[in-house]
């Protein structure tokens, strides 16, 4: 019996010419194939880009992928056995090719029965040298070169064309875990590889937990910004919660980002709001809009504050004996502090309501009355009343200190906390913040530089589409949007939130989409800190080059909505990872793409790209050695790709899965033709799209029936 080693050598095509780190040149038989190879077990395309090739060492052998194939021009042929340099030789033409090395294939125990297993390592343990044998993969080892990509690579996603269609999968922890970027030119797959993955993890996730019998929920949370309204209908199958303007019918929920879960940034931002009056102003008016929804809640907190303090003071009288509540001569001072609490008591009496105003009336009565006993006047010598306290009875404190317990008790389901800041989630109302920014700014003295910010605060808010949005109208509490938003407990919900920007105008779509994902990563930032473990959530974004920009921004400039989308984008991609946030962003223009951003995605998924920048800039992705790789990308067919990084061991061309056409994003290429040529209808019912332009219902005509659609075009 040979071994593999052996085995291997009858596959030899070539040898090696020369050798670098990261670049093996192999002269090429003359008698290796020229288009098909069939020793290999199954025909295989030879030579190929990207296919793989293996040169045996004493460690197995080192995997190196295709790079470049071609012919170069030799005053001698090369021929096998003796040289026979009496001919006159014509250049002849030699066929070489250039290979990356990207790994060490070795022999494994994995195998079944007497076949033999492999595996594939990262990391070339041994170079070949000048002259060592180039061999063709068996179908067995090309597999495993592709397949090998650690046990926990369980979402299959496709399949390798250059290795006889061998499974490509990934590990979804690594894939998720660090962020991942599909680029490629429109139309070259990226929306169906991005509901794929998605769709191909969830249903992974849904076996495995058949085989444990648990119920088909995935604990999972994927949450999809679609600014095209594309994913609504691929995941009709998987209990998505879609959201949108204006739902039309009800397996829709209506989109709301009520405006008081903005924070101070984002809202200055789209108010363009100045740092210099206009900023401050703004703040202030959030923070006081926000406190006043406590108004009444403040004022007991204060009562609660001072009146602890008070008993506090009070016990440790009465524990301290005699001379704290003894007078001495001309100082008086139980009977001075039972005054000033009893009129503390009186004066917070008129700033709350309810029952509380009655508790600190009755608080100041008692107080008073208990220092009025003791409360003593003479005439002086000089005719001047003189005020003072005699002494006071433990008796006396006892008292005090009931009544100021009573009180307190009548307040006690309140805590102790520090007001909100600008910032926090609290319910107002849209309007109440344009009213109460007005009145600051006249009561400051700033009206007019203030003008143009409450008008565009108010416009937002009478925008009939818009409010339906951002409006306050409607109480919903803010757990329950983050359940529909983000998810809710182990995911009863469902798995999937689909928010479907496409009809929200385009001067707030960058607030609407940095709001949202600022509140996901928020929450998954509050989930760790007070449960110590991370939430795995997934953030979707498609067209990332137009919310993600790159551009520098000076901290004392005045972001733009699009400024302030990038930046909550580049902390969700610098920090989402630690609270189990990941980003999977979708492009097609990768060079517009911030870079701090695209720096921070961990794993790539390269379709098409034509482009001259953009095939520069992801090639500043990939280590040097692997840019040959990327030279076939102008050159994919839709729906194949190149996989790289964190989530592949090496990099991987893939066919991926095919989605039905039920399944895929709406965002099929309009047929032209086949409209004009009149395979397929197209109708047009002016008034119905004006109608739901204008939010009118459509008038009423007296010939309100269609007329006859016209068949010939001409
Ligand atoms: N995995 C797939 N399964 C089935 N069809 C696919 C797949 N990938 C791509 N396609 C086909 O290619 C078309 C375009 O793909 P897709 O919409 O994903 O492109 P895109 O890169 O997102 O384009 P754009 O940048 O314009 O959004 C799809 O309508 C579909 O017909
Ligand atoms: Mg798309």
């Amino acid at each position: 019996m040979s071994t593999p080693i052996e085995r291997i050598a009858t596959l030899t095509i070539g040898t090696v010419e020369s050798v670098s780190p990261d670049e093996i040149k192999v002269l090429l038989d003359t008698d290796a194939p020229q288009a098909t190879a069939l020793n290999t077990g199954t025909p295989r395309g030879f030579p190929r880009i990207n296919s793989y090739m293996l040169i045996p060492n004493e460690m197995g052998a080192v995997v190196g992928l295709v790079v470049w194939v071609g012919v170069e021009r030799s005053t001698f042929p090369k021929r096998k056995g003796s040289y026979d340099f009496d001919l006159i030789d014509l250049p002849f033409p030699l066929r070489k090719m250039t290979l990356t090395p990207v790994g060490t294939l070795s022999p494994s125990s994995a195998g079944h029965g007497d076949q033999v297993g492999y595996e594939q390592k990262r990391g070339i343990f041994a170079f070949p040298s000048v002259g060592d044998p180039v061999v063709l993969p068996t179908v067995a080892q090309v597999t495993a070169i592709i397949e090998s990509h650690g046990k926990d690579s369980r979402v299959p996603i496709g399949t390798c064309p250059l290795a006889d269609g061998a499974t490509v999968s990934v590990d979804p922890d690594k894939l998720f875990g660090r962020h991942v970027a599909v680029l490629g030119n429109t139309g070259s797959g990226k929306s169906c590889t991005v509901a794929g993955l998605i769709r191909w993890s969830l249903y992974e996730a849904i076996e495995t937990r058949k085989t444990k019998k648990l119920d088909d929920k995935p604990n999972a949370r994927f949450i999809v910004l679609d600014p095209n309204g594309e994913y609504a209908n691929a995941f009709s199958d998987m209990k998505a919660r879609v959201f949108r303007v204006e739902p039309s019918s009800g397996d829709y929920k209506a989109l709301k980002v009520p405006v008081w879960i903005w924070n101070s940034f984002e809202w200055s931002a789209f108010s363009q709001a100045s740092a210099k009056t206009q900023r401050p102003l703004l703040q202030r008016a959030l923070r006081e809009v926000k406190v006043g929804v406590q108004l009444e809640t403040e004022s007991k907190i204060r009562v609660k504050r001072l009146f602890s303090t008070y008993l506090i003071s009070l016990r440790n009288d009465l524990n301290a004996g005699a001379p704290a509540f003894v007078e001495k001569p001309g100082r008086s001072e139980f009977g001075r502090k039972l005054k000033t609490m009893a009129n503390d008591a009186e004066r917070l009496s008129t700033k709350v309501e309810g029952n509380l105003v009655t508790s600190l009336n009755q608080l100041a009565q008692t107080l008073s009355s208990i220092a009025d006993a003791r409360f003593r006047t003479f005439e002086n010598d000089v005719g001047e009343t003189v005020t003072y306290y005699i002494s006071f009875e433990a008796g006396d404190v006892e008292r005090a200190i009931i009544a100021v317990e009573e009180l307190l008790d009548s307040i006690s389901e309140i805590e102790l906390k520090i007001g909100p800041d600008e910032d926090a989630p609290i319910r107002f109302k849209g309007e109440d913040l344009a009213n109460h920014v007005e009145q600051l700014a006249i009561k400051v003295g700033v009206i007019q530089f203030i003008e143009s910010l409450v008008l565009r605060i108010r416009m937002m808010l009478s925008d009939v589409r818009l409010s339906s949005v951002v409006g306050t109208e409607e109480p919903i509490e803010f757990d329950s949007w983050l359940a529909d938003y983000v998810g809710a407990s182990k995911a009863e919900n469902g798995a999937l939130a689909i928010v479907d920007l496409s009809l929200i105008p385009a001067d707030v779509l960058h607030v609407i989409i940095a709001v949202i994902s600022r509140v996901v990563f928020e929450s998954t930032q509050r989930y760790r800190r007070l449960n110590s473990c991370e939430l795995p959530t997934v953030l979707v974004l498609e067209e990332a080059h137009t919310f993600i920009q790159r551009g520098v921004l000076q901290e004392e400039d005045l972001p733009t909505p699009a400024q302030m989308c990038r930046r909550t984008f580049e902390r969700i991609a610098r920090e989402g990872r630690k609270f189990g946030l990941g980003l999977v962003l979708s492009s097609q223009r990768p060079s517009e793409l911030s870079p701090t951003v695209l720096a921070q995605c961990n794993t790539f998924f390269l379709h098409r790209i034509t482009n001259d920048r953009d095939q520069e800039l992801v090639a500043r992705l990939v280590p040097d050695n692997l840019r040959g790789l990327l030279r076939e990308l102008p050159s994919l067919p839709t729906r194949q790709g190149i996989l790289l990084g964190w989530a592949s061991k090496q990099p991987v061309l893939v066919e991926v899965r095919e989605l039905p056409k039920e399944q895929r994003p709406e965002s099929a290429d309009p047929a032209f033709w086949d409209v004009w040529t009149g395979k397929i209808d197209r109708e047009i019912n002016w008034k119905e799209i004006v109608s739901d332009w204008t939010n009118q219902p459509p008038e009423e005509s007296g010939n309100s029936e269609e007329e006859p659609q016209d068949q010939d075009p001409f």
